[in-house]
């Protein structure tokens, strides 16, 4: 029989997201809604084996919805890796009286809470990473902030790249995903599409649509890059030499994690930081929230992290019809 649950944590963990702030208001206010205690656990597994606690109240979480970055903090803990430090990070929740705890975050966060749920401690994941590279969901919180953001960064780099009649090698995170690169390519209509996924490594074919748009009287060629790729200032070099066309490197970097989250980004994290509240309440354990064809759904941790996600193929495809010839 599965033990009541009366006190949960939350813990925010690997890099930030924006929304995740929405996600721990959600955990928080939809647990004292139901009669549950919340703890708040700071930087994630790390404050879990410092017992870095707070018991959060309604107003804790006032005001945080519209803030990017998470309230509670992140962190990278390689003492929760080994078995040592997971059977003591159980051992501090039944000290504290938790019982659960909702971890916002990616794979790796999602496989720390797989070894807390098999120390006994109830575990529930929501997916938290820009880079939408989780396999059990549609939706990741704070991709749809990050490739908005890129997508005006790129946006203002396409201005000055057309000023100066440049190439533009711009690279954007994903980690070793190129969800952020497809999407914001498309998006803004760039030439070429480097992705982890399916690239191929020939520089030249880059270099030939460089020399073509040219012909054809193209101003600006704007080329993302992945950061599974990357060496973008390399790529950048390569092109000039080989065209003469001048060429710039743009590394994105940190500002896709920052900023107040999109609308997609506030809903979705309430409703999946409430789902993760109500499979703990139903005395669930090491399961992980996710969207499917638009629903929320959870599968069993174990079952998530084996699963496989692939891009569909077509999008590179149709990034390429919708260029001017
Ligand atoms: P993300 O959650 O964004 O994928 P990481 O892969 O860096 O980020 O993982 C975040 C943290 O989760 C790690 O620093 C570690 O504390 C914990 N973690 C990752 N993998 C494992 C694992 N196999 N066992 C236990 N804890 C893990
Ligand atoms: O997972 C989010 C992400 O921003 C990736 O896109 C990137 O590869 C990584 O985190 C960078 O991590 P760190 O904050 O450790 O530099």
């Amino acid at each position: 029989m599965s033990k009541e649950i009366k006190t949960i944590g939350v813990l925010t963990s690997g890099g930030d997201a924006p929304g995740m702030n929405a996600a721990i208001r959600a955990v928080v206010r939809s647990g004292l809604s139901q009669g549950l205690r919340v703890i708040g656990i700071e930087r994630g597994y790390a404050g879990l084996l410092d017992e870095e606690f707070h018991e959060m109240k309604s107003r804790d979480v006032s005001d945080i919805i519209q803030r990017g970055g998470t309230i509670l903090y992140t962190a990278r803990c390689m003492e929760f890796m080994t078995e040592e430090g997971q059977a003591e990070g159980a051992e501090i929740c039944r000290r504290n009286g938790i019982d659960g705890i909702v971890v916002i975050g990616g794979d790796g966060s999602y496989r720390g809470a797989g070894k807390l749920a098999k120390h006994g401690i109830n575990t529930i994941g929501v997916p938290g990473t820009i880079d939408l590279d989780i396999s059990s969901t549609e939706y990741t919180i704070g991709f749809d902030t990050a490739v908005n953001t890129a997508m005006e960064a790129i946006d203002k780099i396409r201005d000055t790249s057309s000023s100066h009649e440049r190439c533009s090698v711009i690279e954007v995170m994903g980690r070793s995903a190129g969800y952020i690169a497809i999407c914001c390519g498309i998006a803004t209509g760039s030439d070429d599409i480097l992705l982890p996924e399916n690239y191929d490594g020939d520089e030249q074919a880059i270099i030939n649509h460089v020399l073509q748009n040219r012909k054809v009287g193209k101003k600006h060629h704007l080329i993302i890059n992945a950061e599974g790729i990357g060496h973008s200032a390399t790529l950048a070099k390569h092109i000039e030499e080989a065209t003469g066309v001048e060429s710039r490197a743009t590394i994105l970097g940190y500002l896709q994690r920052g900023g107040s989250p999109t609308c997609r980004d506030r809903f979705l994290a309430s409703i999946l930081g409430a789902s993760a509240v109500d499979l703990l309440i139903a005395g669930k354990s090491n399961r992980v929230v996710g969207i499917s064809h638009g629903q929320v759904v959870d599968y069993d941790l174990d079952e998530a992290l084996k699963m496989q996600k692939s891009m569909p193929e077509d999008w590179t495809r149709i990034s390429q019809l919708l260029l001017r010839r």
